[in-house]
């Protein structure tokens, strides 16, 4: 290693020293995150040495991750991409491809997914000419059920497409299972979830493909970042090569002739042996991501088991701060499940003395971050009003949700006085007003 980069780098850790806060929580003035970054001196100094290598485009901290990455999900491969949300769209243009001949998704095909909740879960379906199916969740959970997605599975339903819940797994070897009986494809957007389980087992593992968010607020952090986790190896390459502009090469953008047969295919109208790295099989994008991204998510992925663990404990800890509370719907795992948390959910209870905007502004006062459950209920959004949907049942508590239903923060940068605090200023504000 260059001496001058070593020095580099000992200087870096030493400016990260200089940068961390004095750690000394003010009640009423310190800011309560509702969610963040967590980032140390390793995720500092892998940022730097991957700048300082110029390692500016996808290579091999890109690759390196998605190894790691797949083998700790336990999937057989992840690709990374630049947000969850070209994960999420990846995920739902892979149904799309002509390689899966009789299975693909045509326009005017419908996927069944949750009213209330991200928006690019939903937007994917409509950018493929897709019809979204919207059908309710539960408060509390804040997840649909299997027999709500049943009852929605129509003549043309092809696919689903569900997020699991600021963390809470949905019922997914449920849903899986209706899935295989139907000949439906399932995508589980896992970005809020990465660490939780259902029946023991990893979410982001039961459906045919899974998708990843590392934003800032996930639990991994690449600054932006997201992936696309499957075992299917079709389906594998058909995600490839929609992020790598659509070629059907499957080679690196530095490799050549990995297939050893570069100049030996014949594809559409195009001459004989047409350079491989030029033929499109896919109307693709890119949506790669860069090795300072990746780099990053290596140093966070170390960390993962214990930020996961820290979000356990500060969710149990506010659930138990708040035990008892009246006027409030307190949120709970689905059956069978053990959440690796993104946020605590709280629903103001229609009938309750106060206003959700009232204790949300208390919170707020006392610099308690508060976000809504995302978009709440989609369809009453400007952008969704005039797009086709179906909607199966009535979408009673996405709109209570809309109205009623705010999170607060769990994440592993909280600690036991922020969560107490929440605790205790939710418990005034209740008692004062109840
Ligand atoms: C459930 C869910 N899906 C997808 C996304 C999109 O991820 P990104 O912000 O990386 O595009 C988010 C973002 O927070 C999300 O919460």
């Amino acid at each position: 290693m260059s001496v001058h980069k070593d020095i580099a780098l000992d200087e870096v850790r030493k400016f990260h020293q200089d940068t961390l806060p004095d750690g000394k929580f003010v009640p009423g003035t310190t800011e309560i995150w509702p969610a963040g970054a967590v980032l140390d001196e390793s995720d500092r100094t892998a940022l730097v040495e991957a700048a300082l290598e110029m390692r500016i485009a996808a290579g091999p901290s890109s690759r390196k991750f998605e190894s790691r990455f797949a083998r700790k999900m336990g999937r057989r491969k992840a690709h990374l991409t630049n947000s969850g949300s070209s994960a999420n769209l990846l995920a739902m243009t892979a149904f799309t491809s002509h390689l899966l001949e009789d299975r693909r998704l045509r326009p005017g095909d419908e996927v069944i997914t949750v009213a209330a909740g991200f928006p690019t879960t939903v937007n994917p379906i409509i950018q493929n000419g897709l019809i979204p199916v919207f059908v309710d969740v539960e408060l509390g959970t804040y997840n649909t059920t299997a027999a709500r997605v049943a009852a929605a599975i129509g003549p043309r339903t092809r696919a689903i497409m569900i997020a699991h819940a600021l963390g809470n797994p949905f019922e997914v070897a449920e849903i899986a299972q209706l899935a295989e009986d139907h000949d439906l494809f399932l995508v589980e957007d896992n970005c809020d979830a990465v660490g939780s389980t259902y029946d023991g087992q990893l979410t982001g593992t039961f459906g045919d493909l899974a998708t990843v968010s590392f934003y800032p607020a996930h639990h991994l952090t690449m600054g932006e970042g997201g992936c696309v986790l499957t075992s299917n190896l079709a389906l594998a390459r058909i995600v490839e090569s929609l992020r790598d502009w659509g070629r059907d090469c499957w080679c690196e953008p530095g490799e050549t002739n990995k297939c050893l047969k570069r100049f030996k295919y014949q594809m559409g109208t195009l001459p004989e042996g047409y350079d491989h790295k030029y033929i499109f099989s896919h109307v693709g994008y890119n949506l790669k991501a860069t090795d300072i991204q990746a780099a990053l998510g290596l140093t966070q992925l170390e960390k993962l088991d214990t930020f996961v663990d820290a979000r356990r404990r500060n969710w149990r800890r506010l659930r138990d701060g708040l035990e008892g509370v009246p006027h409030l719907v307190l949120p709970r795992a689905t059956e069978r499940s053990d959440p690796s948390w993104f946020g605590f959910a709280l629903t103001v209870d229609p009938e309750a003395p106060f206003k959700r905007a009232e204790l949300v502004d208390f919170l707020e006062d006392r610099k308690i971050g508060t976000r809504r459950l995302f978009a709440g209920n989609l369809t009453r959004h400007p952008a969704y009003i005039d797009q086709p949907h179906r909607i199966v049942g009535d979408l009673t508590n996405s709109d209570i949700i809309t109205e009623q239903t705010f999170w607060v923060g769990v994440y592993p940068a909280l600690t036991e006085e922020m969560i107490d605090y929440i605790a205790s200023s939710v418990r005034e504000f209740v008692a004062a007003r109840g």
